[in-house]
């Protein structure tokens, strides 16, 4: 595995490659990033894994600078795990002028976390057409727990017509169902208990929708409630139309029901996708 840290390398090295399989990331890797480090093997010929924390897509409140950089720990995983390449880029390399062109993301994007990170995915709409456009890859996989990212980026790609495919992979999730998440590691033995909970609210809804109840302002409330009186700060829970992101209007058939709430100064999100006629457990 070659780990590379300018764009003049990287695209040297992948002149030769064949299709390529992309895996942006963040670095500060769990089971989810590998695992879709192995799924992108049966994408392409060569596996590329991008670490680079986006200055771009932090607000001036949040965790940049704090942000865990584990480069060393992350290649040894990703070398496991089958990838060819690692593109480690530094922020001058990947912005040696401050960047004055950006991806404008669709309205869709200031809602939900959008709303309460302003600005946050025109920082990942930029970041990653830079991306695409360094990589080149055949294909991209992103994960499905970056829910409303992974609608933007696919809206970004179908408008703008990137010549690519997106492929959108399962959440992994801890046995008692916490969604993966680099930020995990910033919470407390304590708040890790009650992390769970979150996916659980969410489930409670799924269940509800299956058995029927179309009151989503209450199923909200009732779950915002339940995470509220357990000390949890909630941003939002809502229950969406999975193929427009926005609020349902009429007959739904895919749900996704989404979550994002602070648990002390760590903000957790996941989400459920519900077809309302599929069957089998929540
Ligand atoms: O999901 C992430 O880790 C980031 O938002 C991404 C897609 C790598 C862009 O910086």
């Amino acid at each position: 595995m070659d780990v590379i840290h300018t764009i003049e390398a990287l695209q040297a090295r992948l002149r030769i490659a064949g299709p390529v399989a992309f895996v942006p990331t963040m670095g500060n890797l769990h089971a989810g990033h590998l695992a879709l480090v192995r799924n992108a093997r049966e994408h392409g010929n060569c596996v590329v894994v991008s670490i680079f924390v986006n200055p771009l897509q932090f607000g001036p409140a949040e965790d940049f600078q704090t942000y865990p950089r584990t480069l060393d720990a992350d290649c040894a995983q990703l070398e496991q795990a089958g990838a060819d390449v690692v593109f480690a880029p530094s922020v001058a390399e990947m912005y040696p002028t401050p960047q004055q062109i950006e991806i404008v993301p669709p309205p869709i994007a200031g809602e939900l976390c959008g709303a309460f990170r302003p600005g946050h995915f025109q920082g990942v709409t930029t970041v990653v057409a830079k991306l695409f456009n360094i990589v080149q890859p055949a294909v991209a996989l992103f994960g499905k727990k970056d829910y409303q990212q992974l609608f933007v980026i696919r809206a970004m790609v179908r408008e703008l017509n990137f010549p690519l495919r997106i492929i959108g992979a399962e959440t992994l999730r801890a046995e008692d169902g916490l969604a993966l998440s680099s930020r995990n590691g910033y919470l407390s033995a304590q708040d890790r208990q009650e992390a769970p909970r979150l996916y659980r609210v969410l489930r409670n809804i799924v269940g509800q929708l299956k058995s029927g109840a179309r009151d989503y302002a209450g199923l909200e409330g009732t779950a915002r409630q339940a995470l509220e009186s357990n000390g949890w700060r909630v941003d939002y829970v809502s229950v969406r139309d999975a193929s427009t992101l926005l609020p349902p209007a009429g007959k739904v058939n895919q749900y996704v029901v989404l979550g994002a709430a602070w648990l002390g100064a760590t903000r957790l999100i996941d989400n459920i996708e519900v077809s309302i006629d599929s069957v089998g457990p929540v």
